[in-house]
């Protein structure tokens, strides 16, 4: 059983994946920005004894250093889509975040360390995102050629920023853009498979690769929503963006504090989000994704249809 060091275990990935730990007998510490807004979440993930929770930010290193005295295993599951203001930029979260981490795995002399990176970063070259991905990547291998990097593509649940936000836009809006026609392509892995490959990183101790996670399907941008607006049962008119405005309206998008698209994601999605071919997938290390985006998000869709839960039953006395 072993002492596990979870940073950004707050997330998506991270209460799916503490969960999964401490079923296995491992022991967390999960490392939050604010223990008071989610600190109480996390306490209910595991059994008594299995879980601590501690604050610090990324830029406390005499903090961040006393967290690896007692530590087999890191863990970083911190990352940003977009940048806010001051601290909050790509190259300090993605890149020189991970690369402290990694020399504190080396100094410490811990057994793995395990980075969540993203999928198709080689190849979206003009993306601050992806190249920033990419710097933390090849510095954490070269200072700890231990280093687990598993590059997921889009990764969806019930408590996803992805599946959850489109819903809610499709079910809003009388007409969805499509930027690119709709045709950039994605591989969705659900969560509970994503950390099914982080809990076989640590049970097989897998080391020094790069694992590309994916789904069971490649699916295109539009034929995501189709899928979603099938289960909520909704009709919309999906019209093809031409790329000026998408850039023109992303950049109005992103002055707002919390944005729906920025220019570079906008960048990024050029780019389809799929196996590369040159790295092992989950599939090829014996964890096949069987989950399917459709059958997986029905289980949740029914909050965003007319009539919530029951909108698919008749009347109870027919
Ligand atoms: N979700 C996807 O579709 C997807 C796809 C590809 C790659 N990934 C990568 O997989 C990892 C986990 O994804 P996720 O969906 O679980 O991420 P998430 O829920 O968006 O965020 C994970 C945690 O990061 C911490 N965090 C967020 N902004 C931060 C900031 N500015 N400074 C310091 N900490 C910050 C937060 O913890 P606190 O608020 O508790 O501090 C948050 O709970 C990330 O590295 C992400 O880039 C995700």
């Amino acid at each position: 059983m072993k002492k596990i060091l979870i940073w950004g275990g707050t997330g998506q990935v991270g209460t799916h994946l503490i969960r999964k730990l401490t079923q296995n007998n491992h022991t967390v510490t999960v490392v939050t920005r604010n223990i008071h807004q989610k600190g109480h979440l996390i306490k209910t993930q595991g059994n008594a004894g299995f879980i601590e929770i501690k604050e610090c930010s990324i830029f406390e290193e005499d903090k961040i250093r006393k967290l690896f005295e007692n530590t087999d295993i890191c863990i970083n599951l911190i990352g940003i889509l977009f940048e806010k203001k001051n601290g909050n930029t790509f190259k300090n979260i993605h890149s020189i975040f991970p690369t402290l981490l990694a020399k504190l795995c080396k100094e410490y002399k811990l057994k793995q360390f395990i980075h969540l990176s993203a999928l198709g970063i080689n190849k979206a070259v003009d993306s601050s995102y992806a190249k920033s991905k990419l710097d933390g990547e090849q510095n954490a291998l070269k200072i700890f050629p231990h280093t687990t990097i598993l590059r997921p593509s889009i990764v969806y649940s019930s408590s996803d920023n992805f599946s959850c936000n489109l819903m809610t836009l499709l079910s809003r809006l009388p007409v969805f853009p499509l930027y690119y026609n709709g045709g950039t392509k994605f591989s969705p892995i659900h969560c509970s498979e994503l950390t099914d490959v982080i809990n076989f990183a640590i049970s097989e101790k897998v080391n020094s690769n790069i694992i590309e996670c994916i789904g069971p399907q490649i699916l295109s941008f539009k034929e995501i929503l189709l899928i979603l607006l099938k289960l909520i049962n909704k009709k919309r008119l999906l019209l093809p963006f031409p790329l000026p405005l998408a850039m023109l309206t992303a950049k109005f998008f992103q002055l707002l504090p919390n944005p729906l698209l920025t220019v570079d994601q906008l960048t990024l999605l050029k780019y389809d989000n799929i196996a590369s071919g040159k790295y092992k997938t989950n599939f090829d290390i014996g964890l096949p994704a069987k989950k399917t985006f459709s059958d997986e998000v029905k289980k949740y869709s029914y909050m965003w249809t007319d009539g919530g839960e029951y909108s698919r039953k008749k009347d109870i006395l027919n």
